[in-house]
């Protein structure tokens, strides 16, 4: 049976948000989060709330739709049979989260034959949510969103963000140091899906980062496309984890350009 991809983004989004609460009260419980464990360095932590929120999403999920396919970012994956995979960041922005920083998302995307279809990302310290199904445009709270019209490199309001590693974050650093002086300014501010979301709104005219895992990007790279940005990789690459850019069409070229010329998907 072929799946909806508006029914999946039904679903989608009321798993979100039951898991939005369940992060937020945990968070607003104490005044310092523990961290529960870390991954890939010291600093890549995860709290007892991302695994909590992972097994919430994954129980609602598969109580509807039991042959799905599931890649969660804290407990691995599970392949399915129906040819829906869903693709999930029970919290992206963690650190954040464990700084009490109110920048964080539960990003929920569908993808239908390996092509993501529908996508949520719910902040639930701000109570925003930013929704999209291939085709019918990005929503925030159930208002459509379009990218800005900025059409000068040298005049957009550019995110990024950097990896765990230290050397792969050093490398960063140097590629945004030629970036600082060719657009208006720079934020980080420190959740993936939040700043492809951000794109979408025009609250940023472009974003970009080496690095991004399936689950940073499926729901707000969807949304970000939706809503009218350029998405993509760099020399001809979709979005992925050697660069992923989100951008305002009037910037997409020559930003590409800028990075392409600074090596920002390498090492
Ligand atoms: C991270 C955030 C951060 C980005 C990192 C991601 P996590 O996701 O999205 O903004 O710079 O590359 O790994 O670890 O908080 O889910």
């Amino acid at each position: 049976m072929t799946a909806d991809p508006a029914d999946l983004l039904v679903l989608a989004e009321k798993t979100a948000r039951e898991a939005g609460d369940l992060v937020r009260d945990k968070r607003e419980a104490v005044e310092r989060m523990a961290v529960a464990g870390t991954k890939s360095t010291p600093t890549d932590v995860v709290t007892e709330s991302d695994t909590a929120a992972e097994a919430l999403i994954r129980s609602r999920l598969f109580a509807t739709r039991p042959d799905d396919g599931f890649l969660g970012e804290e407990d691995g994956s599970v392949i399915g049979s129906s040819g829906v995979d869903w693709v999930v960041d029970p919290i992206d922005g963690t650190v954040n989260y464990l700084y009490g920083i109110p920048q964080y998302a539960v990003s929920i995307a569908a993808q239908i034959d390996g092509v993501v279809r529908a996508g949520v990302v719910h902040n639930p310290a701000s109570g925003e949510t930013w929704t999209a199904v291939a085709g019918g445009g990005a929503w925030l709270d159930g208002r459509q969103v379009r990218v800005s019209a900025c059409a000068s490199l040298s005049l957009a309001l550019v995110g990024t963000g950097f990896g765990y590693d230290a050397v792969r974050r050093a490398r960063q650093a140097a590629v945004l140091l030629e970036v600082v002086p060719a657009v208006r300014d720079i934020r980080r501010a420190g959740a993936a899906a939040l700043d492809l979301c951000a794109v979408a709104t025009g609250r940023l005219d472009a974003y970009y980062e080496r690095g991004l895992n399936p689950w940073d990007l499926a729901a707000g790279g969807l949304i970000a496309a939706e809503a009218g940005a350029v998405v993509g990789g760099l020399r001809g690459a979709p979005a992925g984890n050697d660069l992923a850019m989100a951008a305002t069409p009037g910037v997409a070229a020559e930003l590409t350009a800028l990075l392409e010329r600074l090596g920002a998907d390498r090492d």
